[in-house]
């Protein structure tokens, strides 16, 4: 496994690669890699050829109130955990080397991003968009690798990659969970003892909506309804948003009549936690979760 820190560089080991006619499978992450993270990796490891991982937190996708200054790292974790999944390339660059100056061009999402995570973090989506595509330039995937943990973040990339036309495909993967159903997050080491007893509860509460529908029931607002009482009932956490969304193009729905996505997010004192369920009109899970 090699660790690559210029841009430079992973651009020419990706340009020889793809002279080499080798296919390119590439994990964007921000580090602190958990189980979530190396599920990502064994696909890519199974369907590819050369797997290229990168390790960057993001400073664009963080607001002025978030957790960029306290984001938790682990380098010499990382790098076990990437050896260990057999990755060939880590591409690891300092901030200033992805951002030596001032943007003269933003680039900013208009559509699927004023719901869910864009609405309660503005600008988040403009960077991930911003760092994605600098990402896919200098790594030249053929298949990139996504959580459906951030199922948001898949509907906008999804659309990046449409509309600009990058030659790459987006691979969505289900979301990993911990034993009692909370899914996995470099973000669960915020939580106190209580807090992480009562955080399996959020994944709880969207199965509670999702039975909801199982059963018959398509009226949004008695599923959402259904999920705030529960999160509420079960938990100290404070709601942000509980949002049932057609999916991928997370437009607002009355009733459940086909895919729809079932998201929350809810704050605990030092963490924000997500999690969501993607069905169909029968309450039936897709892509497999
Ligand atoms: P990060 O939060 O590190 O997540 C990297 C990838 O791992 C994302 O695609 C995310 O959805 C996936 N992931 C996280 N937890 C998961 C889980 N429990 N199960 C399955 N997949 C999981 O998402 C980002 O970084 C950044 O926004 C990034 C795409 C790297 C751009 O900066």
């Amino acid at each position: 496994m090699k660790i690559i820190t210029t841009i430079e560089e992973m651009q020419q080991i990706a340009l020889q690669l793809k002279r080499d006619e080798r296919s390119i499978g590439y994990v964007p992450t921000m580090g602190y890699l958990h189980e979530g993270h190396q599920k990502l990796m064994k696909e890519a490891r199974a369907n590819n050829d050369v797997v290229i991982v990168s390790i960057f937190v993001n400073p664009l996708q963080f607001g002025p109130n978030e957790d960029l200054d306290r984001y938790p790292r682990d380098e010499e974790h990382d790098r076990a955990v990437t050896q260990q999944e057999k990755v060939d390339y880590v591409f690891f660059p300092s901030v200033e080397e992805m951002y030596p100056e001032s943007h003269a061009i933003q680039l900013r999402v208009v559509e699927r991003s004023n719901v869910l995570c864009g609405k309660s973090r503005e600008g988040h989506f403009d960077g991930v968009v911003t760092v994605l595509t600098k990402l896919f330039h200098i790594t030249m995937p053929d298949r990139v690798y996504f959580g459906l943990k951030d199922a948001q973040q898949v509907a906008v990339v999804d659309a990046l990659v449409k509309n600009y036309n990058f030659p790459l495909e987006i691979i969505p993967i289900p979301t990993v969970r911990e034993e009692d159903g909370l899914a996995k997050s470099s973000r669960n080491v915020y939580l106190s003892v209580e807090e992480r007893n009562e955080a399996k509860y959020i994944y709880q509460a969207l199965e509670e909506g999702r039975q909801l529908v199982v059963n018959g029931e398509t009226s949004k607002d008695k599923i959402v309804e259904k999920v705030i009482q529960f999160i509420n009932e079960k938990t100290r956490g404070k709601i942000d948003y509980v949002e049932l969304l057609t999916y991928p193009n997370l437009k607002p729905i009355d009733q459940v009549s086909e895919r729809v996505i079932l998201a929350t997010a809810v704050y605990f004192e030092k963490a924000r936690l997500i999690d969501n369920l993607i069905f169909d009109e029968n309450g039936e899970l897709t892509f497999h979760h």
